[in-house]
Protein backbone atom coordinates (compact mmCIF):
# COMPACT_ATOMS: atom_id res chain seq x y z
CA UNK A 1 0.00 0.00 0.00
CA UNK A 2 1.62 3.54 -0.86
CA UNK A 3 1.56 6.06 1.85
CA UNK A 4 -1.07 7.79 0.15
CA UNK A 5 -3.48 5.10 0.63
CA UNK A 6 -2.18 5.14 3.81
CA UNK A 7 -2.95 9.22 4.95
CA UNK A 8 -6.43 8.63 2.82
CA UNK A 9 -7.02 5.46 5.06
CA UNK A 10 -5.95 7.77 8.25
CA UNK A 11 -8.85 9.84 7.58
CA UNK A 12 -11.96 7.95 8.39
CA UNK A 13 -13.14 5.70 11.01
CA UNK A 14 -10.72 2.53 11.13
CA UNK A 15 -12.11 -0.25 13.76
CA UNK A 16 -9.34 -3.01 13.97
CA UNK A 17 -9.24 -6.09 16.04
CA UNK A 18 -12.20 -5.45 17.55
CA UNK A 19 -13.41 -7.86 20.33
CA UNK A 20 -16.45 -7.56 22.42
CA UNK A 21 -17.35 -10.29 25.05
CA UNK A 22 -20.87 -9.89 27.07
CA UNK A 23 -19.74 -13.20 29.49
CA UNK A 24 -16.79 -15.10 29.27
CA UNK A 25 -16.98 -17.19 25.75
CA UNK A 26 -20.02 -15.05 24.70
CA UNK A 27 -17.90 -12.87 22.43
CA UNK A 28 -20.63 -11.40 19.47
CA UNK A 29 -17.29 -9.71 18.04
CA UNK A 30 -14.27 -11.39 17.49
CA UNK A 31 -11.00 -9.74 15.77
CA UNK A 32 -13.69 -7.62 13.68
CA UNK A 33 -12.40 -5.31 11.35
CA UNK A 34 -14.02 -2.20 9.11
CA UNK A 35 -12.47 1.11 7.67
CA UNK A 36 -14.96 3.37 6.78
CA UNK A 37 -13.67 6.54 4.81
CA UNK A 38 -14.54 10.14 5.77
CA UNK A 39 -17.48 11.09 4.42
CA UNK A 40 -18.85 8.02 3.40
CA UNK A 41 -22.38 6.07 3.67
CA UNK A 42 -22.06 2.23 4.61
CA UNK A 43 -25.25 0.36 5.43
CA UNK A 44 -24.35 -3.13 7.57
CA UNK A 45 -26.73 -6.20 7.28
CA UNK A 46 -26.02 -9.00 9.41
CA UNK A 47 -28.10 -12.02 11.00
CA UNK A 48 -29.84 -10.84 14.20
CA UNK A 49 -27.78 -11.59 16.97
CA UNK A 50 -24.33 -11.37 15.00
CA UNK A 51 -23.27 -7.75 16.82
CA UNK A 52 -24.81 -4.96 14.76
CA UNK A 53 -25.95 -3.14 17.78
CA UNK A 54 -22.69 -4.16 19.56
CA UNK A 55 -20.10 -2.80 16.83
CA UNK A 56 -22.57 0.48 16.70
CA UNK A 57 -22.46 0.66 20.99
CA UNK A 58 -18.62 0.31 20.97
CA UNK A 59 -17.86 2.80 18.69
CA UNK A 60 -20.76 5.46 20.30
CA UNK A 61 -18.46 5.00 23.57
CA UNK A 62 -21.36 3.06 25.35
CA UNK A 63 -19.63 -0.41 25.99
CA UNK A 64 -18.06 -0.46 29.59
CA UNK A 65 -15.12 -2.44 28.09
CA UNK A 66 -13.88 -4.30 24.41
CA UNK A 67 -10.73 -4.94 23.15
CA UNK A 68 -8.74 -3.50 19.97
CA UNK A 69 -8.87 0.22 18.70
CA UNK A 70 -11.42 2.46 17.28
CA UNK A 71 -9.60 4.72 15.68
CA UNK A 72 -10.54 8.49 13.63
CA UNK A 73 -8.61 10.55 11.81
CA UNK A 74 -5.37 8.68 12.53
CA UNK A 75 -6.79 9.21 16.53
CA UNK A 76 -8.42 6.82 19.07
CA UNK A 77 -12.24 8.31 18.50
CA UNK A 78 -12.81 9.02 22.27
CA UNK A 79 -9.41 11.80 22.19
CA UNK A 80 -10.45 12.59 18.93
CA UNK A 81 -13.24 15.15 19.54
CA UNK A 82 -15.52 13.87 17.24
CA UNK A 83 -19.48 14.56 17.73
CA UNK A 84 -21.00 11.32 17.47
CA UNK A 85 -25.01 11.12 16.58
CA UNK A 86 -26.61 7.78 17.44
CA UNK A 87 -30.23 6.24 16.31
CA UNK A 88 -29.99 2.85 19.04
CA UNK A 89 -32.11 0.35 18.48
CA UNK A 90 -34.94 1.29 21.38
CA UNK A 91 -34.51 5.05 20.26
CA UNK A 92 -33.14 6.25 23.39
CA UNK A 93 -35.12 9.23 24.27
CA UNK A 94 -35.42 10.55 27.57
CA UNK A 95 -39.01 10.03 28.89
CA UNK A 96 -39.13 13.10 31.18
CA UNK A 97 -38.69 15.60 28.49
CA UNK A 98 -40.82 16.58 25.14
CA UNK A 99 -39.49 15.85 22.08
CA UNK A 100 -38.76 19.16 21.47
CA UNK A 101 -36.91 18.97 24.78
CA UNK A 102 -35.57 16.26 23.72
CA UNK A 103 -33.69 17.24 20.65
CA UNK A 104 -32.64 20.47 22.32
CA UNK A 105 -30.99 18.92 24.77
CA UNK A 106 -29.09 16.90 23.02
CA UNK A 107 -28.18 20.08 21.19
CA UNK A 108 -26.88 21.89 24.44
CA UNK A 109 -24.66 18.70 25.87
CA UNK A 110 -23.35 17.70 22.32
CA UNK A 111 -22.55 21.39 21.01
CA UNK A 112 -22.06 23.80 24.07
CA UNK A 113 -21.95 27.16 23.76
CA UNK A 114 -21.97 26.81 19.78
CA UNK A 115 -25.24 28.12 19.34
CA UNK A 116 -27.61 30.62 21.10
CA UNK A 117 -31.20 28.50 22.28
CA UNK A 118 -33.10 30.09 19.66
CA UNK A 119 -30.50 28.21 16.56
CA UNK A 120 -31.50 25.06 19.12
CA UNK A 121 -34.93 25.71 18.95
CA UNK A 122 -34.90 26.48 15.13
CA UNK A 123 -33.18 23.35 14.38
CA UNK A 124 -35.03 21.15 16.45
CA UNK A 125 -38.31 22.74 14.48
CA UNK A 126 -36.66 22.10 11.16
CA UNK A 127 -35.81 18.61 11.81
CA UNK A 128 -39.40 17.21 13.48
CA UNK A 129 -41.22 19.54 10.04
CA UNK A 130 -38.60 17.26 7.69
CA UNK A 131 -39.47 14.15 9.64
CA UNK A 132 -43.36 15.05 9.66
CA UNK A 133 -44.11 15.18 13.35
CA UNK A 134 -44.05 18.99 14.03
CA UNK A 135 -47.31 18.59 15.81
CA UNK A 136 -45.69 16.48 18.21
CA UNK A 137 -43.53 18.71 20.18
CA UNK A 138 -44.77 19.01 22.96
CA UNK A 139 -45.56 15.54 23.83
CA UNK A 140 -43.53 13.34 25.76
CA UNK A 141 -41.95 10.08 23.84
CA UNK A 142 -44.05 7.54 26.03
CA UNK A 143 -46.72 8.88 24.65
CA UNK A 144 -46.09 8.34 21.08
CA UNK A 145 -45.84 5.47 18.59
CA UNK A 146 -42.93 3.41 18.01
CA UNK A 147 -42.69 4.88 14.65
CA UNK A 148 -43.11 8.56 16.01
CA UNK A 149 -40.28 8.01 18.72
CA UNK A 150 -38.25 6.79 16.34
CA UNK A 151 -38.81 9.95 13.87
CA UNK A 152 -37.69 12.12 17.17
CA UNK A 153 -34.74 9.99 17.82
CA UNK A 154 -33.68 10.51 13.61
CA UNK A 155 -34.77 14.41 14.16
CA UNK A 156 -32.38 14.32 17.07
CA UNK A 157 -29.48 12.60 15.25
CA UNK A 158 -29.75 14.92 12.34
CA UNK A 159 -30.32 18.25 14.44
CA UNK A 160 -26.73 17.84 15.68
CA UNK A 161 -24.64 17.36 12.30
CA UNK A 162 -22.72 15.10 14.44
CA UNK A 163 -18.85 14.13 12.83
CA UNK A 164 -20.19 10.78 12.77
CA UNK A 165 -23.91 8.96 12.18
CA UNK A 166 -24.53 5.95 13.73
CA UNK A 167 -28.07 4.16 12.86
CA UNK A 168 -29.22 1.48 14.22
CA UNK A 169 -32.17 0.17 12.07
CA UNK A 170 -33.29 3.70 12.32
CA UNK A 171 -36.67 3.40 10.15
CA UNK A 172 -37.42 -0.33 11.16
CA UNK A 173 -41.17 0.77 12.71
CA UNK A 174 -42.30 3.29 10.24
CA UNK A 175 -44.61 2.65 7.66
CA UNK A 176 -43.86 1.96 3.81
CA UNK A 177 -44.49 5.41 2.42
CA UNK A 178 -43.07 7.23 5.70
CA UNK A 179 -40.31 5.22 5.74
CA UNK A 180 -39.93 6.38 1.92
CA UNK A 181 -40.43 9.80 2.57
CA UNK A 182 -37.91 9.41 5.38
CA UNK A 183 -35.41 7.58 3.63
CA UNK A 184 -35.28 10.43 0.64
CA UNK A 185 -34.98 13.24 3.59
CA UNK A 186 -31.85 11.08 4.48
CA UNK A 187 -30.55 10.79 1.50
CA UNK A 188 -30.43 14.40 0.43
CA UNK A 189 -29.52 15.28 4.32
CA UNK A 190 -26.76 13.30 4.02
CA UNK A 191 -25.38 14.90 0.04
CA UNK A 192 -25.45 18.15 2.14
CA UNK A 193 -23.74 16.86 4.91
CA UNK A 194 -21.39 13.89 3.75
CA UNK A 195 -21.37 12.87 7.66
CA UNK A 196 -19.40 9.64 8.23
CA UNK A 197 -22.33 7.20 8.58
CA UNK A 198 -22.75 3.46 9.42
CA UNK A 199 -26.51 2.23 9.16
CA UNK A 200 -27.97 -1.10 10.21
CA UNK A 201 -30.77 -2.29 8.40
CA UNK A 202 -32.27 -5.74 7.93
CA UNK A 203 -33.94 -4.44 4.63
CA UNK A 204 -32.03 -5.42 1.77
CA UNK A 205 -33.67 -3.20 -0.41
CA UNK A 206 -33.01 -0.47 2.09
CA UNK A 207 -29.36 -0.93 2.32
CA UNK A 208 -28.78 -1.06 -1.46
CA UNK A 209 -31.20 2.45 -1.52
CA UNK A 210 -28.96 4.04 0.76
CA UNK A 211 -25.43 2.44 1.07
CA UNK A 212 -22.60 4.00 -1.01
CA UNK A 213 -21.18 0.75 0.12
CA UNK A 214 -22.79 -2.46 1.64
CA UNK A 215 -21.13 -4.49 4.47
CA UNK A 216 -21.97 -7.90 5.05
CA UNK A 217 -21.69 -9.24 8.13
CA UNK A 218 -20.86 -12.90 8.98
CA UNK A 219 -23.35 -15.27 10.76
CA UNK A 220 -20.53 -16.73 12.41
CA UNK A 221 -18.07 -15.00 15.13
CA UNK A 222 -14.90 -14.18 14.01
CA UNK A 223 -15.19 -14.64 10.31
CA UNK A 224 -14.74 -11.33 8.21
CA UNK A 225 -17.61 -8.88 6.92
CA UNK A 226 -17.63 -8.37 2.91
CA UNK A 227 -18.19 -5.17 1.37
CA UNK A 228 -19.92 -4.65 -1.44
CA UNK A 229 -19.46 -1.71 -4.02
CA UNK A 230 -22.91 -0.41 -4.30
CA UNK A 231 -23.62 0.87 -7.90
CA UNK A 232 -27.28 2.34 -7.41
CA UNK A 233 -25.98 4.77 -4.69
CA UNK A 234 -24.29 7.02 -7.85
CA UNK A 235 -27.80 6.82 -9.62
CA UNK A 236 -30.35 9.83 -9.42
CA UNK A 237 -33.19 9.50 -6.59
CA UNK A 238 -35.89 9.82 -9.45
CA UNK A 239 -36.70 6.56 -10.83
CA UNK A 240 -33.61 4.78 -8.47
CA UNK A 241 -35.90 2.19 -6.97
CA UNK A 242 -37.61 1.15 -10.13
CA UNK A 243 -34.65 1.06 -12.01
CA UNK A 244 -32.84 -2.34 -13.56
CA UNK A 245 -29.24 -1.42 -11.68
CA UNK A 246 -31.51 -1.71 -8.16
CA UNK A 247 -33.05 -5.00 -8.85
CA UNK A 248 -30.09 -6.62 -10.10
CA UNK A 249 -28.01 -5.14 -6.95
CA UNK A 250 -31.05 -6.58 -4.66
CA UNK A 251 -30.57 -9.91 -6.40
CA UNK A 252 -26.70 -9.93 -5.79
CA UNK A 253 -27.11 -8.97 -2.36
CA UNK A 254 -29.41 -11.39 -1.61
CA UNK A 255 -27.36 -13.99 -3.38
CA UNK A 256 -24.23 -12.67 -0.93
CA UNK A 257 -26.70 -13.05 1.66
CA UNK A 258 -27.19 -16.96 1.33
CA UNK A 259 -24.02 -17.88 1.14
CA UNK A 260 -22.79 -16.29 3.93
CA UNK A 261 -25.49 -16.88 6.44
N1 LIG B 1 -25.84 -6.32 27.28
C1 LIG B 1 -25.68 -7.57 26.85
N2 LIG B 1 -25.33 -8.56 27.71
C2 LIG B 1 -25.15 -9.83 27.26
N3 LIG B 1 -25.28 -10.21 25.97
C3 LIG B 1 -25.63 -9.28 25.09
C4 LIG B 1 -25.84 -7.90 25.47
N4 LIG B 1 -26.17 -7.20 24.37
C5 LIG B 1 -26.18 -8.08 23.35
N5 LIG B 1 -25.85 -9.31 23.78
C6 LIG B 1 -25.72 -10.52 22.95
O1 LIG B 1 -24.72 -10.27 21.98
C7 LIG B 1 -25.10 -10.79 20.71
C8 LIG B 1 -25.11 -9.65 19.69
O2 LIG B 1 -26.14 -8.74 20.04
P1 LIG B 1 -26.48 -7.47 19.17
O3 LIG B 1 -27.55 -6.74 19.86
O4 LIG B 1 -25.23 -6.74 18.88
O5 LIG B 1 -27.00 -8.18 17.82
P2 LIG B 1 -27.62 -7.54 16.49
O6 LIG B 1 -26.79 -8.01 15.35
O7 LIG B 1 -27.81 -6.09 16.68
O8 LIG B 1 -29.04 -8.28 16.42
P3 LIG B 1 -30.47 -7.73 15.91
O9 LIG B 1 -30.40 -7.78 14.41
O10 LIG B 1 -31.43 -8.74 16.45
O11 LIG B 1 -30.68 -6.36 16.46
C9 LIG B 1 -26.45 -11.46 20.91
O12 LIG B 1 -26.21 -12.85 21.10
C10 LIG B 1 -26.99 -10.83 22.18
O13 LIG B 1 -27.81 -11.73 22.86
MG1 LIG C 1 -29.41 -4.88 16.85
Amino acid sequence: MSFSNDNEDEKGLRIANLHVEYAAGHAPLRDFHLHVPEHSLYTIVGPSGCGKSTLLRAIAGLLSSYGGQIRFGGESLRGSGALIGFVPQNYGLLPWKTVRSNIETALKIGRPGRALQKQHEEQATHWLTAMGIADLADRYPLSLSGGQQQRVAIARAFALQPTILLLDEPFSALDALTRENVQAVFLENWRNHPTTTLFVTHDVEEAVLLGERIVVMPSKQGESADILDNPVFALDAAGKRDSDDFYRQVRRMRKVIQEKW
